[in-house]
């Protein structure tokens, strides 16, 4: 069994991809709703609550775990990696490599909560993998927050997203990074802005294939999906339909349940 987790709806955009690429491994779903968002907490209050709902997915018998959240693996996925030294945890990180290495433009640009985009590992990320391109890196505060409220293509929204990418496209950014799992489902606003001029970089495929490398007998199952949630768990299953996942509803093998962790 495979665990899956994030703030809230936004690692469902990842849970998807492993969906696809995995369909008989059983599923564990379990958004931290009691706490989303993570990008304003500070650094040991997420890692607290990584340390907790990893804990809660190994006693259920997950024997692969996947922080498909950018603000979690940057806070805390070296702490969680220590505490549970033999189990494969796959991280999702903004995926900087790729779009450093298809920009023509050398200039690229990373959209993340305020805590990703202040924090080491995605400035390490940065050095490691994009010394030829100049990366602006971009905060992109309440954004989370409108996917959780499935107020995805608002008029307001669309003109704040336009806003905030304007000044990016005219500086010849090429390259726009979804640096939090949330913006995956912002897509349908986001791409006829940036049209021809950029492409967005979303890592979930590319975490699914992670996924299936590390997954073994973990991705041997009957195919179920369970979903959890910290705080009104009714929420996530009626989020599906929303999010362009109605799908995912045919491998559900129990209702959505509230889980205390
Ligand atoms: N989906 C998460 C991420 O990838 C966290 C968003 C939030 O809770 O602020 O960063």
């Amino acid at each position: 069994m495979i665990g899956v987790f994030d703030s809230g709806l936004g690692g469902l955009s990842v849970l998807a991809a492993i969906a696809r690429a995995l369909p008989r491994a059983d599923l564990v779903y379990l958004a931290d709703t009691a706490h989303v968002p993570y990008g304003d907490k500070d650094d040991a209050f997420i890692r607290s609550r990584v340390l907790r709902i990893g804990r809660h997915l190994v006693d259920q018998g997950c024997g692969v775990i996947v922080v498909a959240c950018n603000t979690a693996t940057a806070a805390a996925v070296a702490a969680f990696r220590e505490s549970f030294p033999m189990l494969p945890v796959v991280g999702v990180e903004p995926g900087v490599k790729p779009a450093a290495a298809a920009s023509r433009s050398g200039r690229i640009a990373v959209l993340a909560t305020a805590s990703t985009a202040r924090s080491q590992r995605l400035a390490q990320l940065i050095r490691q993998h994009a010394g030829s391109v100049r990366v602006d890196v971009e905060p992109c505060p309440g954004w989370a927050t409108r996917v959780e409220s499935l107020r995805l293509e608002d008029p307001d929204f669309v003109e704040e997203a336009r806003q905030h990418l304007a000044p990016l496209l005219a500086a010849g950014v090429d390259q726009i990074v979804l640096g939090c799992t949330h913006y995956a489902f912002l897509c349908p606003t986001l791409e006829p802005i940036v049209a021809q001029r950029a492409s967005l970089v979303d890592v979930a495929d590319a975490v699914a294939r992670q996924c299936v490398r590390l997954a073994g007998a973990s991705a041997r199952g009957r195919g179920q999906l369970r979903l959890l949630a910290t705080a009104q768990p009714e929420r996530l299953d009626a989020a599906l339909p929303a999010l362009g996942l109605t799908w995912l509803r045919n491998r559900l093998s129990d209702p959505t349940r509230l889980v205390v962790a």
